[in-house]
């Protein structure tokens, strides 16, 4: 690239982050700054490198408060391509920051750098972010505090002190590995090696004791606990010993306080929870492990801990008191904890719920198979690999930007938009047993659903028995949600609707469809851009367990999707070839186009030329940043495979 080229850019990144400085001009900015690079850590004795946030596992955690603007330059030293997320945060008119590779972005390729803007709204409480390719998030991540604005306080009693509780995982093989052989093997992922409290197993697990979580509590006060589920594949329960907990707020939004001897807390979700320090002067564990309620598949069931140590003068008992956990398999104790959940509805918290629908949807979660892909190494025996749908449709992630084919009005090839408002395929969703098994193969497509500006929507989410029932974390971006209603069984509207929540229902954005049963959102479609839903389970969203919603601008300016930043990442590479004959000034032939950068597929340039050239004829090969379709301000490296047939 020429210096001319160099020196424009930068006037237009300038002139960017100032246009957008204008719009949030109310707003506080903050600045982090996140290098992705693999760093070596031990735990049950294994020392590996993973892949981290500035060396720290889990990642470095983001304070703000609500309203603000926070940049964060996301620098790439791995050596995979990696893209982030901010979970929750709803980007308004700005899906460009959002993170889903191929949904929003291309990936940050190594050596690369993006500079993400995370623009908080409405948020407060707690969310999180994390890395969203391949299963990078496995060690890519970290939690976001969102403190009440400056002046205003939280709507319960001000805590002592903020703990950290981040679910995780610890796996003793390289994760890429773990999700290659995964894919291949066309059946479910290996479990983790061991859970993890704020990234320490606990001492129930090998080699593991010295490094324990601890936490320090005061007798007499009251501790927030910010906790997400950042593990892969399941819903977790977890408990602190003889001491209840209140949960006051979920996904970002204030709740009702809700107080229990245990929580269900699914991957992606997040909750605000207070502990109070109000009982015997000892050591208690905090205790989490996985709920699977898929009773015959294999999964983890050890148990990660931590201890709770009030401080003072005594004799502590060893081990210290165990807390009581529901069964792994026990579906009500999940269901029933996350149908507890209600809005804080006050008058400075108040609810929005969409009274009048425009848009009514119905899509069925299933688990599904397809052929074992060509060359593939599918273990199971039918021949056949596992498979995830919404509505049928397995969602084929494409080898770019979503988002950037929508913005630049060139979707062909790219996706349709086709998203059936209803299951094409309809059938006793969750009847036990006897399922035609023909019903078991689902189409293979990218698809959206584009939805009018504020648009007034209610999804249903119906589960189904296909292959296998099982919960459904279910997770929409840019938008949060309120959960009217949900069941055990088929939904059914006649019976159902009468009985949805309309008063207080919570406001999330990630919900549990419990396995057979369903769940009804409402949610109106007022951030302009491309967002992605999909299950929050890894190894579905793997499968094909979601799709892209399309919010259309709006009429007026500021209902619109603001521009993209100068240094999106590259989707395409612009190829650029000019053929010679030596003895002739004019070029012979000359072509010009765009290939996905990240497809898989080899490009292949045919020129025929006439035979008398033979060897005489030499190609030029000028690699421009010149075609209409690429970003501005990218390298270009293209291998080009020419052939004279
Ligand atoms: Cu927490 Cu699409 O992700
Ligand atoms: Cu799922």
């Amino acid at each position: 690239m020429t210096p001319l080229i160099k020196m424009n850019m930068s006037f237009q990144a300038l002139g960017f982050l100032l246009i957008l400085s204008f719009i949030h001009a109310q707003a506080v900015k903050l600045r982090y700054t996140f290098v992705v690079q693999e760093t070596s850590h031990t735990r049950l004795c294994t020392k590996k490198q993973l892949l981290t946030v500035n060396g720290q596992f889990p990642g470095p955690t983001i304070t703000a408060h609500r309203g603000d603007t926070v940049i964060v330059d996301v620098i790439n030293r791995g050596n995979h391509n990696i893209t982030i997320h901010w979970h929750g945060v709803k980007q308004p008119r700005y899906p460009w920051s959002d993170g889903p590779e191929f949904v929003t972005q291309c990936p940050i390729k190594p050596g690369g750098n993006f500079t993400q803007m995370v623009f908080l709204s409405d948020e407060e409480g707690t969310l999180w972010w994390h890395a969203h390719s391949d299963w990078s998030r496995a060690t890519v991540h970290g939690l976001i505090y969102i403190l009440p604005r400056l002046g205003t306080t939280y709507p319960f009693r001000q805590p002592d002190a903020e703990v950290p509780m981040i679910i995780g995982e610890w796996w003793n093989d390289d994760i890429q590995n773990v999700f290659e052989e995964f894919i291949s093997s066309g059946v479910d992922p290996p479990n983790s090696d061991a859970l993890t409290i704020n990234g320490q197993p606990g001492d129930l697990y090998n080699c593991s004791a010295a490094g324990t979580t601890r936490i320090q509590v005061e007798s007499g006060k009251t501790y927030l606990l910010r906790m997400v589920n950042a593990a892969m594949n399941n819903i977790a329960f977890f408990s602190v010993a003889n001491h209840s907990l209140t949960v006051v707020g979920t996904d970002g939004a204030y709740t009702k306080p809700l107080t229990s001897t245990y929580i269900a807390i699914s991957p992606g979700q997040t909750l605000d929870i207070l502990l109070e320090a109000n009982q015997p002067r000892n050591h208690y564990y905090i205790a989490s492990k996985l709920f699977n309620a898929q009773r015959s598949s294999p999964f983890d069931k050890t148990t990660t801990t931590a201890i709770v140590e009030y401080t003072g003068n005594y004799t502590a008992t060893s081990p210290p008191i165990f807390p009581v956990l529901p069964a792994f398999n026990d579906s009500n104790a999940s269901f029933n904890f996350t149908a507890s959940l209600r809005s804080l509805a006050s008058a400075e918290h108040p609810i929005d719920v969409p009274l009048k629908i425009k848009k009514k949807l119905l899509f069925t979660l299933s688990i599904n198979l397809l052929p074992c892909a060509v060359n593939g190494t599918c273990e199971r025996p039918d021949g056949t690999r596992l498979a995830a749908s919404i509505n049928n449709i397995t969602f084929d992630m494409p080898s770019t930007s979503i988002l950037q084919a929508y913005y630049r009005g060139v979707s062909n090839g790219v996706y349709g938009d086709d998203f059936p408002d209803n299951p094409p395929l309809k059938f006793n969703y969750t009847q036990e047993t006897g399922l035609n098994a023909s019903w078991r193969f689902p189409e293979t497509r990218t698809d959206v659903k584009k939805l009018k500006h504020n648009e007034t929507v209610e999804l249903v989410f119906q589960g189904t028995n296909l292959v296998v029932g099982i919960d459904h974390p279910m997770h929409l971006h840019g938008h949060s949600f309120y959960v009217v209603g949900a069941g055990f069984g088929n939904f059914k509207r006649s019976r159902d609707v009468p009985n949805y929540n309309l008063v207080d229902p919570p406001l999330m954005q990630t919900i549990a469809v419990p396995q057979n049963g369903w769940t009804a959102i409402r949610f109106k479609a007022n951030n302009p851009g491309v967002w992605f839903m999909h299950c929050h389970l890894e190894r579905h969203v793997s499968w094909g367990m979601g799709m892209a919603f399309i919010v259309r601008n709006g009429k007026t300016t500021n209902a619109r999707v603001l521009p993209p930043p100068p240094d999106m990442p590259s989707c395409y590479h612009a190829w650029y070839v000019t053929l010679y004959n030596w003895d002739f000034p004019e070029p012979l032939a000359n072509s010009c186009g765009r290939w996905p950068e990240h497809s898989k597929a080899m490009m292949m340039i045919t020129f025929y030329l006439p035979p008398y050239l033979g060897m005489a004829a030499t190609l030029e090969m000028w690699l421009q940043p010149c075609c209409e379709f690429c970003t501005s301000g990218e390298l270009l490296y293209l291998s080009l495979c020419v052939s004279d047939k």
